[in-house]
């Protein structure tokens, strides 16, 4: 198949200027699954290092499967969006039950967790399947080389430019495509200061001949995500504090928290409470959430709703806490 001089300059970059990422050429479907769900989420040089961790721990699928989501939590804790974690932890247990891993983009596609394009990544590094990986940095490169100005978040969008990525896809070399259009996203074709001057595609660059490189990709704006409050109170009682497992059905579900107070006034616990900080602000995908941080250090042990479990302080270390609380822990330690 012929390839477009576009496609051409952008494997040849690949070839001189692509990353040495600890996951490439590895082959291993799991390894690269493991990565790209890391770097859904998170910037390459801190994704390296969990997936570096998180191979040392779980090897293979079927060590992920057989751990607890307990010890899955533990390893991501720090990297936020827990329902990723548990989703690849389902997932790891589909694979191994269905024998191994599924060679197809509509068998990735059935794996819990896997969008179109995790199982385009995964399909095509670790399998050669073609498919078009198109991720943040794709969108821009598209939108700028080509001009295309209809918003990326927009399902017209999303078709646009799946349409044009598959069109520029070479067949024959699937993967070295999708992890340059990345690296070349990344490094080069950047969000605020792009590398024009020695750009391999600059001569047929759209939004460069016309002046907007910076106006593009566009983006519809969504709604304002709405606030949720919430008060955390640390209660130390002769050694002793209070978490609970977070319940299904909403954020952080099976994390540890201290006692949460929500819509609520907070309890007398017989001492004053010690304000730690007021309206710490923490960002969530859907929410925003503005927290304060109490510490309670009653006489006595109070009474707490039954789903509140006792354990000693120095042990918190083995409960996989939401990033939130980790900085109420924080407070705690520097006083
Ligand atoms: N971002 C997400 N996946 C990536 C990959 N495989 N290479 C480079 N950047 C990425």
């Amino acid at each position: 198949m012929e390839q477009s001089p576009f496609t051409q300059a952008v494997l040849r970059w690949f070839a001189v200027y692509g990353r040495e990422l600890p996951w490439r050429g590895i082959g291993d479907p799991y390894g690269i699954w493991v990565s790209e769900v890391i770097l859904q989420q998170t910037r390459i040089d801190q994704g390296s290092d969990y997936w570096l961790r998180f191979m040392e721990r779980f090897p293979t699928v079927e060590a992920l499967a057989a751990a607890s989501e307990d010890e899955v939590l533990r390893m991501w804790q720090g990297l936020g969006y827990y329902s990723r974690a548990r989703n690849m932890h389902a997932a790891a247990r589909q694979i191994v039950e269905q024998g191994g891993f599924p060679q197809t983009i509509e068998g990735l596609r059935a794996l819990k967790g896997v969008g179109d394009y995790i199982a385009a990544a995964v399909g095509s590094m670790a399998f050669g399947l073609p498919a078009a990986a198109v991720d943040g940095n794709f969108y821009r490169v598209l939108a700028r080389h080509f001009g295309i100005d209809v918003p990326i978040n927009t399902t017209r969008g999303k078709h646009t430019f799946e349409a044009l990525a598959r069109e520029l896809l070479p067949a024959d070399q699937p993967s070295a495509f999708n992890q340059a259009m990345m690296d070349f996203g990344a490094t080069w074709c950047t969000p605020r200061s792009p590398r024009c001057i020695d750009c391999p595609v600059a001569e047929t660059c759209e939004a460069l001949r016309t002046g907007r490189v910076s106006q593009l990709p566009v983006k519809e704006k969504k709604l304002k995500v709405r606030e949720r409050r919430l008060s955390y109170i640390y209660i130390r009682h002769e050694g002793m504090t209070a978490l609970r497992r977070r319940p299904a059905g909403d954020i952080w579900q099976g994390l540890w928290e201290p006692l949460l107070i929500e819509n609520a006034p907070l309890p007398d616990l017989g001492r004053p409470l010690t304000l730690l900080a007021k309206d710490v602000k923490h960002v969530l995908t859907h929410r925003i959430l503005l927290a304060d941080f109490y510490l309670a250090e009653p006489t006595v042990r109070p009474a707490l709703p039954s789903e509140y479990i006792w354990i000693k302080e120095r042990e918190i270390g083995e409960y996989a806490l939401p990033r939130l609380v980790e900085k109420l822990m924080d407070l705690l330690a520097t006083g």
